[in-house]
């Protein structure tokens, strides 16, 4: 007779530990400090301003999760932790993380609240209210570790979105709502011939010049709920329809269909849910993710079908691309 053994439970009681080792150790900078070279745990507790033996606790734990190797009594980056870690990395995850640290994670202790009421986690837990970007947008540094946290993980799926189709026939290009423009950048790359304009509020776009500054993607200030859209053949929604609510989705995919001539298209990127609802689980903590911190849900693709024909869309297809964000494409016929 098999019996389950309770290992998937012990593990998921430990993950959040694992997490916040994680995010302790980047926004207390460990990272960086080893930049330079590996060091012992007293010289790096000094410059995290902790006690040597917890600060030794931090890094062992580090380095049981594969983010630091000990080289006998000194520690040193991982590969991993150089790619990933760094804030300075062209790859880093650093933003995603201490925008998980600072923000998500206090308001995912109010799951529970959540699941009850039905809404999000903001003024529960840090007390104010306002339109949805006010919150991530609160401070300068609140803003600039929200779209680079946009920035890190989005550069995992964008090159795959802009592959997941064949987009070779539109010749104008808008990525609403783009940040930081790492979907139009893909796609600017992958398609030499056709203009590219990355669209967001003005407080994004002046940020977003960053990025964008010396390639074919021209940077565009506006609302994508009143002002007019972009003149365009293709709109792309990267994470864009899983932040809003049913009726302000809408009221955008409707402005979006209008905007559109004939033959036009609009590619979504997303994390897909499977059909039954029953999967994937990384699709799942994200819809659930989305309850806490704003009025959207993730969806599956008939999901999508269902919305895109509302507004008017008949053709549409689905695609999973392996990447973190899955992509759809609807076309105006
Ligand atoms: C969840 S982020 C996704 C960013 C980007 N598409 C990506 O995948 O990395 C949502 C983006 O929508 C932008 N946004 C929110 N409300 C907007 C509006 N009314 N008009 C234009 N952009 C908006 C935000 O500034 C932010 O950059």
């Amino acid at each position: 007779m098999s019996q389950t053994g309770p290992q998937p439970v012990l593990d998921l009681i430990e993950a959040f530990r694992r997490s916040k080792v994680l995010f302790t150790a980047v926004s207390m900078g460990v990272f960086e400090h080893l930049a330079a070279g590996p060091e012992e745990a007293y010289s790096l507790s000094l410059r995290m301003e902790a006690g040597e033996d917890a600060a030794a606790r931090l890094l062992d734990g580090c380095v049981a999760l594969g983010l630091l190797e000990k080289r006998g009594a000194l520690y040193a980056n991982t590969e991993l932790a150089a790619l990933y870690l760094l804030r300075g990395s062209p790859q880093t995850l650093a933003g995603y993380i201490l925008y998980s640290d600072r923000v998500l994670y206090p308001m995912w202790s109010r799951l529970d609240d959540a699941v009850r009421e039905g809404t999000h986690r903001w003024k529960q837990t840090f007390g104010f209210e306002g339109g949805l970007f006010s919150h991530f947008f609160k401070t300068e540094d609140d803003k600039r570790t929200f779209l680079l946290g946009m920035h890190g993980l989005g550069q995992l799926s964008s090159p795959a979105v802009a592959a997941a189709f064949d987009l070779s026939a539109f010749r104008r290009m808008a990525d609403l709502g783009g940040a930081t423009g790492h979907l139009a950048l893909a796609i600017a790359g992958r398609y030499p011939d056709m203009e590219t304009v990355l669209f967001d509020l003005p407080e994004v776009i002046e940020f977003a010049r960053e990025f964008t500054a010396g390639s074919r993607v021209r940077p565009v200030a506006g609302d994508f709920f009143g002002d007019p859209l972009p003149t365009a053949d293709l709109y792309t929604l990267g994470r864009i329809l899983h932040d809003w609510s049913q009726d302000k989705i809408e009221a955008l995919l409707g402005r979006i269909h209008e905007a559109l001539p004939v033959g036009g298209g609009l590619l979504i990127a997303e994390k897909l849910l499977d059909e039954d609802l029953a999967g994937p689980a990384p699709a799942h903590m994200q819809s659930l993710n989305m309850l806490v911190c704003t009025e959207g849900r993730e969806r599956s693709f008939s999901q999508y079908c269902e919305l895109l024909r509302a507004a008017g869309f008949t053709e549409m297809r689905g695609e999973r691309t392996g990447a973190p964000l899955d992509a759809v494409l609807a076309i105006k016929k």
